[in-house]
């Protein structure tokens, strides 16, 4: 069965107290609305349709950012859940799957759960998640009898012993497009809220001679975020269970509370990784490698074998091949490093290619920027850039060269060559203990006057 998502992600979300949709807040590096989608691909969805008001043109520009193929509708005003999947029906008119109701700011849907759901579906119509929270709060409430789901109650709406009810609606519901839709748009708005809830599609459903129920989940899985402490907490459960997940994939984390993953990173087993390491989105480290304390690495790939740190910055397009090595307060940005190449002190590599086994002396720079444009640089292999070396780009070094101690490199240096540009050394013996002994009779002259 072919299933559409409908992610809802109108609602400006006060409690957020921010000029940004809350759904473009971020956990693990990327917005809630991508991760909100990402769970609901575990259906392989034909179909993806976000329904954004608040902040839609931002929330546009962040689905193309993380190359969403999601359509964005609009709901010019949040008049409530069901008025907000109807904004859907145009879009999705010619569907004859299932559609899936997602929330946008609810994030950590397991795949397993919607395979539950989707299961629950072949035998009744409407398929509603639940949950049991330790505070069941303000949530709306299930009312069951046996395995059917009755109707969904509001909080708001729900007399005393509705509201004693533990088992509470996480928003999320399955059912087919058109019946969706159809019953979406019988919804009224006679409620205490005055909007048009989404939850009211059972009762209207049953009344048809409809079938509903309820599959249930863990809480954690439903945690919704509407405020800067929920975002917090959030990250903190993403960062726990991928900590986990590493650990249980065969990558060693000397001190894992410290480690910070992406959403996107991908670590290859017998990896070390020491404390205080982050990282940003995109990065891919192989089998084999080691990354040391207080290192940050963004959009790139470190191959097996290779050591990083520790404080080190990896930016993005940087590619370390096997063997590289990389040390403290090094920084490379958009750069491919080839096999065994090494970088280890005090040095900004940026725009450059830097070939197999070749050594970058400690301080070295490659000035990629004029100031208006980015300039390459392009060193061989087997090369020998001394200390200090400023490499002024555009510039390339050919295989087995050596830049001399303090160069700066303005000219291609060809193949096998020696090139020195700096001021020739001069030695003045004697100078030093004469003019030592004339700045000092000068201060002694000074004081005397003082007194
Ligand atoms: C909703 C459910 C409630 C459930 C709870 C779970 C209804 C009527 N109630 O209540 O049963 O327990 O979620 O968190 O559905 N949205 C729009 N447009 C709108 C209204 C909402 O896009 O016009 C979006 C919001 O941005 C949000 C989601 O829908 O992502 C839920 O809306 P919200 O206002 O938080 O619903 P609740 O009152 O929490
Ligand atoms: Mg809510």
């Amino acid at each position: 069965m072919s299933v559409a998502l409908i992610v809802l992600a109108a609602g400006k979300g006060t409690r957020m107290h921010s000029d940004q949709p809350k759904v473009l807040h971020e956990v693990a590096g990327a917005p809630l609305l991508v991760h909100a989608i990402a769970a609901g691909e575990a259906l392989d969805p034909a179909r993806t349709v976000v329904v954004a008001g608040h902040g839609a043109d931002a929330v546009r520009a962040a689905l193309a950012a993380h190359d969403s193929v999601a359509q964005v509708v609009i709901q010019a005003e949040q008049r409530g859940t069901a008025h907000a999947v109807a904004q859907a029906a145009d879009t999705l008119g010619d569907f004859d799957g299932d559609a899936l109701v997602l929330y946008g700011d609810t994030p950590f849907i397991r795949p397993e759960t919607l395979g539950r759901m989707m299961e629950a579906r072949r035998h009744h119509d409407i398929v509603v998640l639940g949950f049991a929270p330790e505070e069941p709060g303000r949530y709306g409430r299930l009312v069951m009898q046996g395995e059917s789901l009755i109707r969904i109650v509001e909080f708001k709406d729900a007399s005393d012993s509705e509201r004693a009810i533990g088992l509470c609606n996480s928003g999320v519901v399955m059912a087919p497009a058109g019946l969706l839709f159809d019953l979406v748009a019988e919804v009224g708005r006679d409620n205490a809220a005055g909007e048009y809830y989404l939850t009211d599609i059972v009762g209207i459903a049953r009344a048809r001679g409809l079938k509903a129920t309820a599959v249930t989940c863990d809480e954690s899985e439903t945690l919704g975020v509407n405020s800067r402490t929920e975002l917090a907490a959030a990250e903190a459960a993403f960062q726990a269970r991928t900590r986990a997940e590493a650990l249980e994939t065969g990558i060693t984390l000397t001190a894992p509370e410290t480690v910070h993953f992406a959403r996107d990173t991908v670590v290859g087993r017998d990896t070390v990784i020491e404390p205080y390491v982050v990282f940003g989105p995109g990065v891919t480290v192989e089998s084999g490698a080691h990354i040391r304390a207080f290192s940050h690495l963004e959009g790139c790939h470190v191959s097996r074998g290779a050591v990083v740190g520790p404080y080190a910055r990896l930016r993005p397009g940087t590619e370390l091949a096997e063997d590289v090595r990389i040390g403290n307060f090094v920084e490379v940005k958009n750069a491919i490093l080839d096999e065994g190449a090494k970088v280890n002190h005090l040095s900004y590599i940026g725009d450059a290619a830097i070939g197999a086994n070749t050594n970058i002396g400690a301080g070295t720079i490659t000035c990629n920027y004029d100031g208006v444009n980015k300039h390459r640089t392009t060193i061989g292999a087997d090369v020998f850039i001394g200390s200090d070396t400023m490499l002024v780009a555009p510039v390339r070094v050919g295989d087995g060269a050596m830049t001399g101690s303090g160069s700066v490199i303005t000219r291609d240096v060809e193949a096998g060559a020696l090139a020195v540009a700096r001021a020739r050394q001069e030695v003045k013996p004697g100078f030093a203990a004469r003019l030592f002994a004339r700045l000092r009779a000068a201060k002694d002259t000074r004081n005397e006057g003082e007194r």
